[in-house]
């Protein structure tokens, strides 16, 4: 078996970034638990990304992480919270991932806040994104704020607890998937 590909997406427009080392420290740690492989998006850094009108225009770093995202075997989906929602370059990069390409693909929602006050853009922004593309959001989604996170690292306390939660998640989603993958090459050869 392959080793899984684990893509983490950041859509924070900061440098240097809490959510893009949140989004690197959960790829990391996932394909580390697993035995995968973290590709890190930071949509930010690919030039020209927010400006691009159609995919056909896309240079050859952004067809390369579109693609990526495609054919993640676990995306580990984050944003920081710009005006209760996903930032718009987020959204403007996933706008151009095809529709039909992460049906059942398991996905850790990761958010970042200024406050507590918009905890919920998980539940109520980003699980609908996903929801579009019939993939498989894990149950456990994390939303982090200054106070939780500094330079990638996660405070102790329940914010630690939920995050290993999700990496136990993240794991169990990816061997479902493996066997399931199996059991379909088993019917068809
Ligand atoms: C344009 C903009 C809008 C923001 N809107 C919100 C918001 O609605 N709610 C919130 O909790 N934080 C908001 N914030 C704060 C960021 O979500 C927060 O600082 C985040 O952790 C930044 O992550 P970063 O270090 O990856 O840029 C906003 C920040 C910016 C720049």
């Amino acid at each position: 078996m392959t080793r899984p590909s684990i893509v983490g997406i950041s859509g924070s427009l900061s440098a240097p970034s809490r959510t893009l080392s949140f989004v690197q420290h959960a790829a990391e740690r996932i394909a580390g638990d697993v035995g995968g492989e973290a590709h890190i998006i930071d949509i930010a850094a690919l030039s020209g990304v927010g400006t691009l009108r159609t995919r056909a225009e896309a240079d050859a770093h952004v067809e390369a992480a579109l693609r990526a995202v495609e054919t993640a075997d676990l995306l580990v989906a984050g944003s920081p919270v710009y005006k209760g929602s996903y930032s718009g370059l987020f959204k403007h990069f996933i706008d151009f991932v095809d529709y039909r390409s992460l049906i059942g693909t398991p996905v850790a929602l990761l958010a970042t806040g200024g406050s507590d006050r918009h905890a919920l853009v998980i539940e109520h922004q980003l699980r609908p994104l996903f929801a579009f593309f019939q993939a498989a959001p894990l149950g456990t989604g994390l939303f982090l704020t200054d106070r939780d996170l500094a330079e990638g690292r996660i405070a102790s306390g329940p914010a630690e607890q939920r995050f290993e939660r999700l990496v136990e998640e993240a794991a169990h989603a990816l061997k479902v998937r493996n066997s399931h993958q199996t059991r379909i090459a088993g019917a068809a050869a």
